[in-house]
């Protein structure tokens, strides 16, 4: 059975992956996209989607726009990190598809109402949109199939605080009103949490594109490689694989100098693949909450594996994956896609 999906996304670099990984599944559907603030604003959100939608001669997906700022705190973005317009050095033409005319939170209400059970929420952003969902619908937890966020860190660092993880910390409390409204979810409804704990093992790294390029039959003439000077700009023949290349190169860069390496930690493709295939993942029931008065832990996930709270379980944590099969799925599905697409020029046969 298809994986009929409602994506919200912050696009993002690693947002755009997602994407690409969904649109190449024939084992997936997106149902709608919500347009979240997150890494940059959500009109910037929404006209990534669009143009996303356009390079890869997508079918009309409605792409709805989300609330502005966060629920209770100014929103804060990104742009070091994803670049100026939230898909590192990627140039897309701005797409002519109309945006939806509902917002985010009723396209999430009204799409799990009209197909009550059969859709899987995948939140790769902060929650302010599926916060805002919950307040209109409370019963949104059981008319959606499933729901997979990527957010938080438990039993590992943060990588916007200390403790905190970035799109927890853009809206802590719409996180909070989220795990909230699930306290009560069956085991199977709980909530599928990617955290930095799995998705910082998700290491993209520049033989991942040149494989990825080979399988789009458009082999790079000069790689993206770790020796680059910063900025460098892909001459691919495929769309697809240029855009993406001109992405995840800035995200490489970021990383580096961060000190983490020349790689990129792809968090939301990874979050996709699992909502298409829990089985990619290793899941371990906890009660988790998020903390908003601390100090210096404001919009830290709290995971209580114990039961120490004397509260049931609100959500699966993946505590384990293969990321060697996940990175393959990936080069395979968006590799056959982007050849598809864009084929390569026919050789002129002498
Ligand atoms: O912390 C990583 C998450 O924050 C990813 O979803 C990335 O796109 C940013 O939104
Ligand atoms: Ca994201």
């Amino acid at each position: 059975m298809r994986a009929r999906i409602i994506l919200d996304v912050d696009t993002g670099i690693d947002d755009s992956l997602a994407l690409l990984y969904l649109l190449a599944s024939p084992d997936a559907e997106i149902a709608g996209i919500a347009a979240t603030a997150g890494n940059v604003p959500a009109d910037r959100v929404a006209a990534n989607n669009l143009a996303w939608l356009d390079v890869c001669g997508a079918p009309a997906i409605e792409v709805a726009l989300g609330a502005p700022e966060p629920l209770a705190i100014p929103l804060r973005t990104t742009e070091d990190t994803h670049g100026p317009q939230g898909i590192g050095y990627a140039e897309l033409p701005e797409s002519r598809r109309p945006l939806s005319d509902r917002s985010a939170a009723r396209m999430w209400v009204e799409l799990a109402r009209a197909h009550p059970g059969e859709l899987i929420g995948l939140c790769t952003g902060p929650l302010t949109n599926l916060a805002l969902a919950l307040r209109i619908e409370p019963e949104l937890p059981t008319l959606l199939r499933r729901l997979v966020v990527m957010g938080g860190a438990f039993n590992h660092p943060g990588n916007t605080t200390p403790t905190n993880e970035w799109n927890v910390h853009v809206d802590p409390e719409a996180a909070k009103e989220v795990f909230d409204a699930f306290s009560s979810a069956p085991a199977d409804r709980r909530p599928i949490i990617c955290a930095l704990d799995i998705t910082e093992t998700i290491e993209m790294f520049p033989e991942h594109l040149r494989r990825l390029a080979e399988r789009a039959g458009c082999p790079p003439d000069r790689p993206v490689s770790a020796h680059d000077p910063d900025g460098l700009r892909s001459t691919s023949p495929n769309p697809v694989v240029r855009h993406i290349d001109d992405a995840v190169r800035f995200y490489f860069e970021f990383h580096r100098h961060h000190d983490q390496g020349y790689l990129a930690h792809m968090h939301d493709p990874f979050a996709a693949a699992v909502a298409i295939d829990p089985a990619l993942a290793v899941l371990r029931p906890a009660t988790v909450d998020v903390e908003l008065t601390g100090t210096l832990t404001r919009a830290t996930t709290v995971a209580d594996w114990a039961g120490m709270w004397g509260r049931q379980p609100n959500a699966d944590i993946v505590i384990g994956t293969d990321p060697v099969v996940f990175f393959d799925r990936l080069i395979t599905r968006v590799g056959d896609f982007a050849r598809a697409v864009h084929p390569p020029a026919r050789q002129e046969v002498s």
